[in-house]
């Protein structure tokens, strides 16, 4: 390739937000393990979600016949909160004795447009954020440069990003297919409570707990399919394009986020 057309390349990648395009750690990161521990702070908008405290009530009125339990807990909170509360601290699957945090999702809780990932990973874990490590960092660029070039005023927090489950399976192992089904019921309410105008599936697993089992993400990418009446796209996990030098998947994902943006809030 000349230097022209080299350039011209790295210019188009560096305008969908690629800016890494051939990810090797370095001999000193790998010598100190700080591989993947590059994760800066969130983006200031994305905090984990915080439920107001019920406020008391007053105290010259009788209290009234108490709700049962469970209405009680839902008042005041929005259907997302009710999720999260009913997820609480949650022992249902195995992954609950390596997690330090349950990581439930962030941005905007009426977005048009839903993220799925695998499941946290070692940030993820520490910060309780989806996406704040490397993959999530490319995820932001993705999402931020792809709607830039496209000529859209939407950036990650505008959408609602999670995964398919909520704590980190250990040394980033693949949740097995049981852990996905118990913690799958959670995504499946978060999406229905969201009601988005399509899903975006980031990779195998997350295709797997929603579209058919038996098909790799190779296949599957770049072709709409549904979910309970939703659009869905599947695309590849960022950390699949981190993973070497693979221009051409980089290429299919910004298509496909480009497909999927401008269905969405074109
Ligand atoms: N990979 C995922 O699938 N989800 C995250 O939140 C982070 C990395
Ligand atoms: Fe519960 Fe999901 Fe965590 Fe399993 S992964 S313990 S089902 S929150």
């Amino acid at each position: 390739m000349s230097e022209h057309a080299l350039r011209k390349q790295l210019e188009f990648y560096r305008d969908l937000g690629f800016e890494e395009l051939f990810v090797r750690p370095s001999e000193a990161e790998q010598a100190s393990g700080l591989e993947d521990s590059t994760a800066d702070a969130a983006p200031g908008a994305e905090v984990p979600v915080q439920r107001a405290p019920a406020p008391a009530p007053p105290l010259d009125e009788p209290p009234a016949a108490a709700p049962p339990a469970s209405e009680a807990s839902s008042q005041h909170l929005s259907p997302l909160q009710v999720i999260q509360e009913d997820i609480g601290d949650c022992t249902r699957c195995r992954l609950h004795t390596g997690r330090k945090t349950i990581v439930f999702g962030s941005g905007n809780p009426n977005a048009k447009l839903v993220f799925i990932g695998e499941g946290p990973g070692a940030d993820e874990d520490a910060q309780g954020l989806p996406f704040v490590g490397r993959a999530g960092q490319l995820l932001t660029r993705m999402i931020d440069g792809t709607c830039e070039r496209i000529g859209l005023p939407i950036r990650r927090p505008d959408v609602y990003i999670c995964n398919v489950v909520k704590c980190r399976p250990p040394e980033n192992r693949a949740p097995e297919l049981d852990e996905m089904e118990i913690c799958g019921q959670f995504l499946f309410r978060q999406v229905k409570a969201i009601q988005p105008k399509a899903i975006c599936v980031l990779g195998g697993t997350a295709a797997k707990a929603l579209l058919r089992p038996g098909v790799g993400i190779t296949k599957l990418r770049g072709n709409w399919t549904e979910w309970g009446g939703i659009r869905v796209m599947p695309t590849y996990h960022p950390s699949y394009l981190l993973r070497g030098y693979n221009p051409e998947g980089k290429r299919q994902a910004f298509e496909d986020l480009k497909e999927v943006f401008t269905y969405v809030y074109k």
